[in-house]
């Protein structure tokens, strides 16, 4: 799309997004939006962790020793959502071309039950699912990371890719002016939910600028730099989460903790305009979700209609809300509830989804519901690329902001609240408004369904893109957009990634904009279709990497936060 064919609040817009984008300054760093490289990239929420990604790569290192490198790093640097506390996803491209996905979503205690968030009139509590230590499921990050390390690493050298993480714990680092507002904007709830006081709380309040040293969390990556997997799931800390646990409330034992296990998995691939987009099978609803929104929207052309424009939107949200209705009733842990995968990506199904969408008018979230079949804001996305071609697309969370908001007392990590993910009650909103019933319903062991989306997108066997966000139910949207707004309207990554962005999940029954983002004749022209329009905060922050067709690496850091690109 050439720049003319813009509407004028959508050119002010790129304009100041283009001068946002020059290099800032603020806490000691550069929050680098933009790169244009020949040989390697990493994208981060935060630009500690993308430093110490790109020293790795520099270093001889690829993309998973990288990736290793980041994830420690952003548990210590980026607590909001880094984590050690926590899970995630892994797709993954290798030299020769192979895709894989490492599972390392956090599991149900044992001691879980489909109650366990109910009183004693079957009403759900959710402050128990989202806040204190009985909201958080058993962690996979650490034994997600040594999996990866094991199977890919070309280093070979567990500890050096430890070793910054465990420095900037020890020594500190110093946090952004983002950091310092949210760490103020917490206070009270680690107050609250911590029987001691975490580092994140100190006396007077956070600025821009101030040393976070996190003495507890270096003991603990120490430990792990020293005995890998066991230094978190059988040591000294496996010792401190359990008491930690006994002590308030929790139920994760050790037994949980030494049975806790990744799961290498095929992607969900699918074809799309000459495309080949891979992304996460369940338990994350992603890849399912997006090969749905992908295949609905394909036959309507797409490409012809202009950016952001009602029509486009129209049809973008009435396959979205199809999608989550489906994702309602039908997605789960494919080990615990049999997912009627092919069913769901089945091109009959998915036309006849979009049999009753109307061009001119809005259909109501009330009536539709999830298909039938005749057979039976916290999280953080990294992309990176090496000089090899290994691609690694990693979302990981802890859930909310600050997960469980609980640390593990003298252990100095923050614990998931995953346990929310799950449908604690039919029909009962989560976190993110989403609702659930029979499939993603808790059992012991089983994992809770999730939005992470971290998707590889391919071209005649090339790696032409990488890239995921957090965002909760809003991950799958805004992965979608930002891949149609490069194969579709053809933007540049830059206008793909920071462009305003938009949300229909089903129910409640609404199309979520960001604010100041979309004229009001826009929404006037939408209402008039009968959609209901919500404007809410900032959606997603992708991290994207794009490969052009001369092989130089385009990375991109959502502006919408602290995220930063860097590369070589
Ligand atoms: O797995 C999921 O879908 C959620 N736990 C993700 C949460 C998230 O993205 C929060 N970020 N803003």
């Amino acid at each position: 799309m050439s720049i003319s064919r813009l509407p004028l609040f959508l050119l002010v817009f790129i304009l100041g997004i283009s001068c946002f984008s020059c290099k800032q300054n603020g806490a000691n760093y550069e929050f680098s939006k933009e790169i244009r490289v020949d040989n390697a990239a990493v994208v981060s929420a935060h630009p500690k962790a993308s430093e110490i990604g790109l020293n790795i790569l520099k270093q001889g290192g690829n993309a998973i020793d990288a990736a290793i490198g980041v994830q420690f790093a952003l548990a210590v640097c980026y607590p909001v959502a880094g984590n050690i506390g926590g899970g995630g996803f892994m797709v993954f491209k290798d030299t020769h071309g192979n895709i894989e996905c490492l599972d390392f979503r956090e599991t149900a205690p044992a001691g879980a039950s489909a109650d366990m968030y109910l009183d004693s009139q079957g009403n759900a509590i959710s402050e128990k699912s989202q806040k204190g230590h009985l909201a958080a499921g058993v962690p996979g990050s650490v034994k997600g990371m040594v999996d990866m390390f094991e199977k890919y690493s070309k280093l070979k050298d567990w500890k050096a890719l430890l070793q910054p993480s465990i420095d900037i714990a020890q020594n500190g680092f110093y946090i952004t002016e983002r950091q310092a507002k949210y760490f103020n904007e917490e206070k009270d709830n680690f107050i609250q939910y911590n029987d001691h006081q975490p580092a994140l709380v100190k006396e007077h309040i956070w600025k821009k600028n101030d040393l976070l040293i996190q003495k507890d969390l270096a003991k603990v990556l120490t430990a792990i730099r020293d005995h890998k997997a066991d230094g978190f799931y059988s040591s000294w800390v496996a010792d401190t989460i359990v008491r930690s646990m006994n002590a308030n409330g929790g139920i994760i034992t050790h037994q949980d903790l030494k049975d806790y296990k990744t799961i290498w998995r095929k992607p969900i691939s699918t074809n799309y305009k000459g495309y080949s987009i891979h992304s996460m099978p369940p338990p994350s609803s992603g890849g399912i979700a997006l090969t749905q929104l992908l295949e609905m929207v394909e036959p309507y052309s797409l490409e012809k209609m202009p950016f952001h424009s009602a029509k486009a939107i129209h049809l973008i949200t009435e396959a979205e809300r199809r999608v989550y209705a489906d994702r309602a009733t039908h997605l789960g842990d494919s080990d615990f509830y049999e997912v009627p995968v092919d069913s769901l990506l089945n091109p009959y199904y998915l036309k006849d989804r979009m049999l009753d969408f109307d061009i001119q008018h809005a259909s109501q979230s009330d009536s539709i519901y999830a298909g039938q079949f005749s057979e039976s804001e916290q999280t953080t996305h990294f992309s990176i690329i090496d000089t090899g071609g290994n691609a690694v697309s990693i979302t990981t969370t802890i859930n909310g902001a600050y997960g469980s908001k609980s640390f593990v007392r003298g252990a100095g990590f923050l614990l998931n609240n995953e346990m929310d993910d799950f449908s604690i009650k039919p029909g009962e909103p989560n976190l993110y408004g989403l609702i659930g019933a029979e499939a993603n319903k808790i059992e012991p062991g089983k994992r809770m369904l999730s939005s992470m989306t971290p998707t590889i997108v391919e071209k005649e066997g090339q790696t032409k893109m990488i890239l995921g966000t957090p965002g909760g139910s809003t991950i799958i949207t805004s992965v979608f957009q930002t891949i149609i707004n490069k194969i579709d309207f053809d933007l540049s990554l830059r206008d793909a990634v920071h462009l305003p962005r938009f949300h229909h999940q089903w129910k409640p029954d609404e199309i979520r904009l960001e604010p100041d983002s979309f004229s009001n004749l826009l929404q006037d022209t939408l209402k008039a279709m009968g959609h209901k329009i919500k404007i809410k905060g900032k959606i997603g922050r992708v991290e994207a990497i794009w490969i052009n067709e001369d092989g130089t690496i385009e990375a991109v850091a959502d502006h919408r936060g602290d995220d930063t690109a860097v590369g070589y």
